[in-house]
């Protein structure tokens, strides 16, 4: 089994990235940015009924109108729509104004039908049905271990606990959307997206196209969280947009769009009852959860769809279990894959729950954890958090903070699957000038990944970062999968090893250079002649893993008199496995935080009951933390590098909220049950404020 080198002297730096000259400068081309000769915008009529049936959609005013290339229904015949914002019809035009007006002139027949946006409405009986073969409430799956019931009733310390969580929007800074050109000699879209691959194949499908004919390029990108993960409805809009007005079509999703159709976090409505013996051993849990992944359930009914099921217990070891769970399906957009699904809900419920647990039992939180918590990783780094975040000085009875700004700490705890694999595949190419190049079809959402290969290449063959060119986001360069799950670091490193490991071989092979590693490379690639060398390298185990665990440490601030609250510090110690590029590490541990903290205090879409539209779907509404709203983030990347590469873009977010909704709780000492934490809420769990806060 391959290993890497015990000796590093690349991997593990803080290496500035290589993409960013090219970033700083505005070189860097996005989906929006590429301009193909003759290109057109694109634009989507979206429904503006929450449910109705569509009868006829008339195009001929569009068409006509100045500027207007192309107009087209998305699809034929009579249908249902079931969400404002479902995709009715699209123009493609010389302007956006143009576009604009040709939307306007669009004729839509459709007869409205009784439709139902919130969760506490959606599962009563009574209410509309978004999908009408099927309740909107399925029926419960449930999960049962050991005897919960005995369990309970031997248990001499219960506590009970309803905490819910908001319907989050990705809100990537980059929108949704790609730039198609499909002429008679294929397709090619520079696409924003997680997976490269998986937009060519269903490109293909959609348009009856081989899948040789079709080419995505995703060069650069601005994020996705999970939103971007399978092809939307927008790239095959483009594509038969550009065949119908035979000009490439940049189509790019509106903000308000991003809102509506492409994706969000599901909400959860978790009823938990938890008990433990009177030493603190967790002994019986029984958790109820409900949440809506939109239209996402597609009508099933059973079992709670969408992500909207969290783990439960979650990271820790109790017994006897009873989980029931339910999705509720309301007409809305449907939930996507969201950065750790069903994790950051999983661990707010979870970590409040055990909170009011060591409460009760008056025990430290964090000696509570580490006589529950299995894994000898976060235990360990519970102990190493707590003494850096000075866990025993600032740990107060909940509530004894003089006010009226009270400070309050918390923690909470969270592990990730992760792994690598995929049938990920590099070609490196050798050049006689002793220049390099290392392709994947591999994605960088802006993560580093660009930066990883860069820098396990030059560990491998002994060069500097910058003289290795890195080609990722094509089709054309061989395959990768999907960056999701937080495995794009873990899948790319071993097949980039393997890649430059047979590189050196044959430069062996057809040189005599016995190792052309460092000093000796020049010379070595110069003996190639004419021809540079490729040769391709995959997947190989033995060099990734996955199973991380992380803990975080929050310190808060909060105003009794206002209800604001302030995040002073979070501490994080996170397993980073085998830390390759230690900058975008450190950066992705960052925005991980930083989202959990818009998680705890700030997100959440706001759905209107009588007009089923989004309320807030701007950034000037939708509320993302801003530079003013970050604190003091103490990092310790808990480096284990014998477990080999591992991604850490999602572990890092679940469990920032839930320790700041404990540290919430302890400054206080009365809970705020529901995300997000907002000065309403905190007035209303202090008795100050008697306004509903639904
Ligand atoms: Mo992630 S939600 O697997 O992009």
């Amino acid at each position: 089994m391959p290993s890497w080198p015990e000796k590093r002297v690349q991997i593990g730096t803080r290496a500035q990235r290589v993409d960013a000259p090219a970033k700083v400068a505005g070189a860097a081309k996005y989906a929006s940015d590429v301009q193909p000769e003759g290109w057109l915008y694109g634009m989507i009529l979206r429904s503006k009924w929450p449910k109705a049936k569509v009868t006829r959609i008339n195009l001929d005013k569009a068409s006509q109108a100045p500027g207007i290339k192309a107009a087209l229904a998305v699809r034929e015949g009579e249908r249902t729509v079931r969400y404002y914002g479902e995709e009715l019809a699209a123009v493609a035009g010389t302007s956006k104004q143009a576009c604009l007006d040709a939307l306007r002139l669009i004729e839509v027949e459709a007869t409205p039908l009784p439709f139902v946006v919130r969760e506490e409405d959606a599962r009563e009986e009574s209410s509309p049905r978004v999908w009408d073969n099927a309740p909107n409430l399925a029926k419960p799956k449930v999960v049962e271990k050991g005897d919960v019931d005995k369990a309970f009733a031997d248990c001499p310390t219960v506590v009970e606990g309803f905490y819910t969580t908001p319907v989050l929007l990705h809100n990537p800074l980059e929108t949704h959307g790609n730039t198609v050109s499909w002429t008679d000699d294929g397709v090619t879209a520079w696409a924003s997206t997680q997976v490269l691959f998986g937009v060519r194949d269903a490109l293909a499908n959609n348009l009856k196209v081989p899948q040789n004919q079709v080419r995505v390029i995703c060069e650069y990108m601005g994020g996705g969280f999970g939103s971007k993960l399978s092809a939307g409805a927008e790239s095959a809009i483009a594509a038969r947009l550009s065949k119908a007005a035979k000009a490439p079509v940049k189509l790019m999703l509106p903000r308000f769009d991003e809102a509506l159709a492409v994706g969000n976090r599901p909400s959860t409505f978790q009823k938990i009852e938890l008990g433990a013996s009177a030493d603190g051993k967790l002994q019986a849990l029984e958790l109820e959860n409900y949440g809506t992944p939109g239209i996402g359930s597609g009508g099933v009914t059973e079992g709670a769809s969408g992500d909207v099921g969290v783990p439960a217990p979650f990271i820790y070891h109790v017994p006897n279990s009873r989980v029931k769970q339910a999705s509720v399906a309301v007409n809305a957009g449907s939930s996507r894959p969201f950065r750790a699904p069903s994790h950051p809900p999983a661990s707010f419920g979870m970590e409040s729950i055990l909170d009011e647990l060591a409460v009760k039992l008056k025990m430290d939180p964090v000696e509570l954890r580490l006589k529950n918590d299995p894994s000898e990783v976060r235990c360990k780094e519970y102990q190493l958090g707590a003494e850096r975040f000075g866990w025993k000085e600032k740990y107060k009875e909940p509530g004894s903070s003089p006010g009226p700004v009270k400070t309050g700490v918390g923690c909470a705890g969270s592990t990730w699957w992760g792994g690598g694999g995929k049938g990920t595949q590099v070609e490196a190419q050798v050049n006689p000038d002793g220049s390099v190049e290392l392709r994947c079809g591999t994605q960088d959402l802006g993560t580093g990944t660009k930066t990883v290969i860069a820098l396990v290449g030059a560990e491998m063959l002994g060069l500097k970062p910058e003289q290795i060119l890195v080609r990722v986001g094509d089709t054309r360069f061989p395959p990768s999968g999907g960056s999701g799950g937080s495995t794009t670091a873990a899948s790319v490193s071993p097949a980039v090893y393997d890649a430059c490991a047979n590189a050196l071989q044959e430069l062996q092979k057809q040189t005599g250079v016995a190792d052309a590693r460092g000093e000796n490379w020049v010379g070595a690639c110069k003996k190639l002649g004419v021809n540079p060398l490729v040769v391709s390298g995959q997947f190989q185990e033995g060099l990734s893993g996955g199973g991380v665990g992380g803990v975080q440490f929050a310190e808060v601030e909060v105003d009794t008199n206002t209800g604001f609250v302030k995040v002073k510090k979070i501490t994080c110690v996170q397993d980073c496995g085998l830390v390759v590029s230690k900058l975008t590490c450190e950066s992705q541990a960052n925005g991980g935080i930083i989202m959990g903290i818009g998680y705890a205090l700030y997100e959440e879409r706001m759905m209107d009951r009588r007009s089923g539209v989004v309320l807030n779907p701007n950034l000037e509404t939708y509320k993302l933390p801003t530079l003013a709203d970050i604190p003091e983030i103490d990092l310790v990347l808990f480096e284990m590098p014998e477990k080999g590469v591992i991604g850490i873009g999602e572990p890092v977010t679940i469990p920032t909220a839930a320790a700041i909704a404990n540290a919430v709780a302890n400054a206080l000492g009365v809970r705020v049950n529901s995300l997000p934490i907002t000065p309403e809420r905190v007035l209303a769990a202090l008795g100050k404020d008697k306004l509903s806060t639904t």
